[in-house]
């Protein structure tokens, strides 16, 4: 990584996307100087199966990057979701011992302690600890405490969310990262990145579900009280929703995900006898042209996302004891699929909630505004996820001690992030 800058990378199923940011070393503001995105390979279901064909495609999309910022940049940091992620809730307790014998104060020292204690349990030898996130400290029997230090007690409990990653599968993605010549600086959940571009505080607090629609995947976290509280993924996503439409119609796969991207909706009330139109698909080899009502298309679409969604309920809801339909937040959708005409209202009807938006990432300046989109929402979460990265790199490059000045981003800036600080 070159000074200042923190590249983001998204290797997904369908596309890999890049964003660098430039951290204003003054202010810490993050501005984006350059994206880019790239057809995928060697991937199935956001799981790397060719290491030489990711990789030629990571290298590019980095390239595209390279040139759209007009900059060079030496390494990345990625995320990861689907099958190979999973999460659990942990508590410890330790006594307070205070920053002398005669206050009982808690300390750094105790609130490091705590997080060690609560995190320390067994994570079989193939897995390894991706983040360790507070979700409360207790003091005294006290709870919903988010900075404990300074606070009188004499038990100081934490609650931590743990996410743990297959290592294969961290060691395939540093190696096709190498292998393209960047370094690989640190590795996110992919929906927790997304959570630093797209999510509000108050509706982390008020508890919300991220939605990530991919292609090859469908992946969810559970946020309450401003911290992760479940995961879940299913390996499902927009590409078996254009497996239908190819299977159904008789169209070529690639017909089917045009059509689905051009005209494609899931939520048939929208479509009325006045407005459905037929869609003409171009013939293969020479056949005459297909035509499809838009409502039969949307037919097979709704059906299939319907039962994404569907599925991701039961998954979240397996996953947690939080009582889903009490979370007062907001369903919030991101990936290629939010981009879909009708998902709102497919997704009210089955999350039973009116409250229910997609994700954009917010403007961070530059002079391309082409992340603005959903299925941005991972790069650009890991570019503002990552910052003091980025910043620490200037400071010792001018021998500066790495001080996080929080900087006010929005109501989103925050618990969460500064969670973060202290503990990656
Ligand atoms: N305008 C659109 N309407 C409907 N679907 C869309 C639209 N644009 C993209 N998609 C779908 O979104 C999916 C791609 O989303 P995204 O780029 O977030 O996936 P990915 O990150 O490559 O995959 P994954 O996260 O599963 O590894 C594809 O199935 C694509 O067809
Ligand atoms: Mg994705």
């Amino acid at each position: 990584m070159a000074d200042g800058k923190i590249v983001g990378l998204d290797i997904g199923t369908s596309e890999i996307r890049v964003a660098i940011g430039e951290v204003d070393p003054e202010t810490g503001n993050v501005q984006i100087a350059g994206t880019a995105s790239r057809k995928s390979a060697g991937l199935r279901n956001g799981v790397i199966v060719n290491i030489e064909d990711a990789k030629n495609a990571i290298k590019e999309a980095i390239d595209a990057a390279e040139q759209n910022a007009g900059t060079t940049v030496e390494s990345v940091v990625t995320a990861i979701g689907g099958s190979q992620i999973e999460s659990q809730n942990s508590r410890g307790t330790v006594p307070v011992t205070g920053s002398n014998k005669s206050d009982k104060e808690v300390s750094r020292a105790d609130v490091e302690r705590v997080i060690q204690y609560s995190t320390a349990i067994k994570v079989p030898d193939d897995r390894e600890k991706l983040h360790v996130i507070p979700q409360e400290y207790i003091v005294d029997g006290v709870g919903g405490i988010q900075d404990p230090i300074h606070r009188i007690g004499i038990r100081l409990e934490a609650k931590v969310h743990i996410v743990t990653a297959a290592k294969t599968i961290i060691q395939i993605i540093r190696s096709c990262i190498q292998r393209a010549d960047y370094n690989l600086d640190a590795v996110w959940l992919k929906t927790l990145a997304q959570t630093q571009s797209v999510c509000h505080q108050d509706e982390m607090e008020l508890g919300s579900i991220l939605v990530d629609l991919g292609a090859g995947t469908t992946d969810a976290l559970l946020l309450y009280k401003g911290a992760p509280v479940a995961t879940a993924s299913i390996p499902v996503g927009g590409n078996l929703v254009t497996n239908d439409i190819q299977i159904v119609t008789g169209i070529s796969n690639s017909n089917a995900e045009l059509i689905k991207v051009q005209h494609g909706c899931c939520w048939l009330p929208d479509i009325t006898p006045e407005n459905d139109m037929q869609i003409v698909v171009p013939g293969v080899g020479g056949r005459d042209p297909d035509i499809i009502m838009q409502s039969q298309l949307c037919q097979i679409i709704q059906a299939r996302m319907e039962q994404i969604f569907t599925m991701v309920k039961s998954a979240i809801i397996r996953n947690t004891n939080e009582p889903i339909s009490q979370l007062t937040g907001n369903i919030i959708l991101t990936g290629g699929g939010a981009m879909m005409q009708g998902v709102l209202d497919l997704a009210q009807s089955v999350f039973q909630t009116s409250s229910v938006r997609i994700g954009i990432p917010e403007d961070l300046g530059g002079v391309e505004k082409d992340y603005r989109r959903p299925d941005y929402a991972t790069v650009i979460g890991l570019v503002l996820a990552n910052k003091s990265l980025a910043q620490s790199k200037d400071n010792r490059k001018h021998g500066k001690v790495h001080s996080s000045k929080p900087e006010k981003r929005k109501s989103g800036e925050s618990k969460l992030k500064k969670i973060f600080k202290s503990f990656f």
